[in-house]
């Protein structure tokens, strides 16, 4: 049974999985290195919740017990009762495995460590902690409190009883599960998803179309809410960058080779809607 759940990383999806975690009724922690990321994130739930109170989708009461179940933190130490901690900090290896080394310290030895990769090996992440079956992957997508989907990834080592429990809070989120039974790069999702972002980028490169006619083309042409430009935008181009290269080195073959394109934007700080400027301008 999970009663208490951490999330790590204050981010867009941190900030959202800690919302929807504490919209089912659950205490929930929400820790990042940056103090004001946790202020700025809680702030954004309370206007997400306010419009969800507008338009009558939830009640006040929701909105009230929902906040009062955020609860912000600024150590890590704090997070020792939980029973579920989900991370959700940036997408590269040696940052996460050192979080979760020191969640070890932290805490008890049946806590279920999740993390939200987008790409990196679950079987890698475990392997850096003490108790490699506790971990599991928890592949939440943007925007959280929308999207109806949480791939579930086991790695290798994953325990029978991990999953089941993780899935099952999934569950009481009421979203649905799908479950990755191989811990590959990009699991099912991503795996789909981001070679044709990638591809957009050819497109644009090789100067087939402007970023609008190719997005318009993707929307109209395909039934996608977004076009792949304006969703590389929306995930954030330095993620859907650190995506692409695992996929070049761990599955070895060309047609993974990150866009040049791609690289250049995030060269120039380019990541997206996050910081106003990626494909497209974004007003702040
Ligand atoms: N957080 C919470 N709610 C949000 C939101 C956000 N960031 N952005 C939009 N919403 C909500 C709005 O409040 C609105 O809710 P109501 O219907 O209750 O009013 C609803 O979503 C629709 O929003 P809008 O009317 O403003 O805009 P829209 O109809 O264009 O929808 C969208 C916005 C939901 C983002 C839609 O464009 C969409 O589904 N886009 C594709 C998203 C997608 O593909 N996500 C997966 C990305 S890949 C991934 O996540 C995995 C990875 O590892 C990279
Ligand atoms: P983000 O850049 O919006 O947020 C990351 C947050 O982590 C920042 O607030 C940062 O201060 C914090 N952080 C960094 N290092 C930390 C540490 N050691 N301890 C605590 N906090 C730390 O990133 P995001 O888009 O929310 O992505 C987070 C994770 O979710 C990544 O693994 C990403 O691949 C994955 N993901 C992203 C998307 C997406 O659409 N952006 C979708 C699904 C999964």
């Amino acid at each position: 049974m999970i009663s208490k759940v951490a999330v790590i990383g204050a981010g867009q999806m941190g900030g959202g999985i800690a919302q929807v975690y504490a919209a089912s009724g659950i205490p929930t922690y929400l820790y990042d290195t940056r103090a004001e990321a946790v202020k700025k994130s809680i702030a954004l739930s309370e206007k997400l919740l306010t419009k969800g109170v507008e338009k009558e989708k939830i009640s006040k009461e929701d909105k009230t017990r929902t906040l009062a179940n955020l609860i912000p933190v600024t150590e890590l130490s704090a997070l020792k009762d939980a029973d579920l901690v989900v991370e959700a900090i940036l997408e590269q290896l040696a940052p996460k495995q050192e979080l979760f080394c020191k969640l070890d310290e932290v805490c008890s030895a049946d806590t279920v460590f999740a993390s939200n990769t987008s790409s990196i090996s679950i079987t890698k992440l475990a392997a850096a902690t003490k108790n490699p079956e506790r971990v599991i992957g928890l592949h939440f997508m943007n925007p959280v409190p929308v999207m109806k989907l949480v791939e579930i990834i086991r790695g290798l080592q994953t325990s029978d009883a991990v999953y089941e429990r993780s899935k099952e809070s999934v569950i009481k989120l009421g979203k649905t599960a799908v479950t990755a039974r191989r811990d590959y790069p990009g699991f099912i999702v991503n795996r789909i998803l981001v070679p044709m972002i990638n591809e957009a980028f050819f497109v644009l490169m090789e100067g087939i179309a402007s970023p609008e006619e190719i997005d318009d083309a993707m929307r109209l042409g395909t039934n996608q809410p977004m076009g792949p430009l304006a969703l590389a935008d929306f995930v954030g181009l330095d993620t859907c960058l650190a995506i692409c290269r695992i996929f070049h080195n761990e599955l070895g073959e060309d047609k993974y080779r990150p866009c040049p394109l791609m690289v250049k934007y995030v060269e120039a700080g380019w990541f997206g809607k996050k910081v106003g400027r990626g494909v497209y301008t974004y007003f702040q």
